[in-house]
């Protein structure tokens, strides 16, 4: 193999881009891009969160707590935008209704966020980590039980227990 990349320089090229392209078609789109799926967000919120999570019970800086944040708000921003993925579960009447309901909680939950960047820009670490396992996680738990598909929500109570409860 050495041996013919060193006769076919070309061979490295193509492998380098082939490698190159493999990691980017791994990555989730970034927000705003139109192949994001809510999959995606909620993956970027879970990192968002365990940055702030971390930062705040150990000796984080405020920089790491502000970057969590930031990072989940850009994903809820792209998240309030999507659809629900029960709603096929949901009478089709009542299904502009329940769209308009995730989008209000969608919003709620990016609320409850700003306040957490907010206490901890103002130097209250408590309060942010108060909020973000108090109102921030009922409202995810609330948010999936609502909004997840029934077997999604089957699958994570199996793994979970504890009421479905979720560590991220
Ligand atoms: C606030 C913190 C939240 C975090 C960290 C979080 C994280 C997650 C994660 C990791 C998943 C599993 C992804 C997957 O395997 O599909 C998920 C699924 C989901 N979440 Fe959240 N979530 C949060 C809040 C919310 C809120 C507020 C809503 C709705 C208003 C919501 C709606 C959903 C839905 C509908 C799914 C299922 C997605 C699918 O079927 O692919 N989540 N969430």
């Amino acid at each position: 193999m050495v041996r013919s990349v060193r006769r076919h320089p070309g061979l490295f090229v193509v492998a380098a881009l082939a490698l190159v392209g493999l990691v980017i078609s791994a990555a989730a789109p970034p927000p705003g891009d139109d192949k994001l799926t809510l999959h995606d967000a909620m993956d970027g919120m879970k990192d968002g969160l365990k940055t702030i999570g971390s930062a705040l019970q150990g000796e984080g800086t405020e920089d790491e707590v502000l970057e969590g944040c930031q990072r989940m708000q850009t994903y809820m921003l792209a998240a309030k935008v999507l659809e629900p993925t029960n709603l096929d579960e949901v009478e089709e009447a009542k299904r502009p209704a329940h769209i308009a309901a995730f989008r209000a909680d969608m919003a709620r939950a990016m609320q409850k966020v700003l306040e957490i960047e907010i206490a901890s820009l103002e130097g209250r670490k408590d309060d942010a980590l108060a909020i973000v396992r108090g109102d921030l996680f009922s409202m995810r738990d609330a948010a999936h039980d609502k909004y997840q598909p029934a077997d999604e929500k089957k699958e994570r109570g199996e793994q979970g227990g504890g009421g479905g409860r979720r560590r991220y």
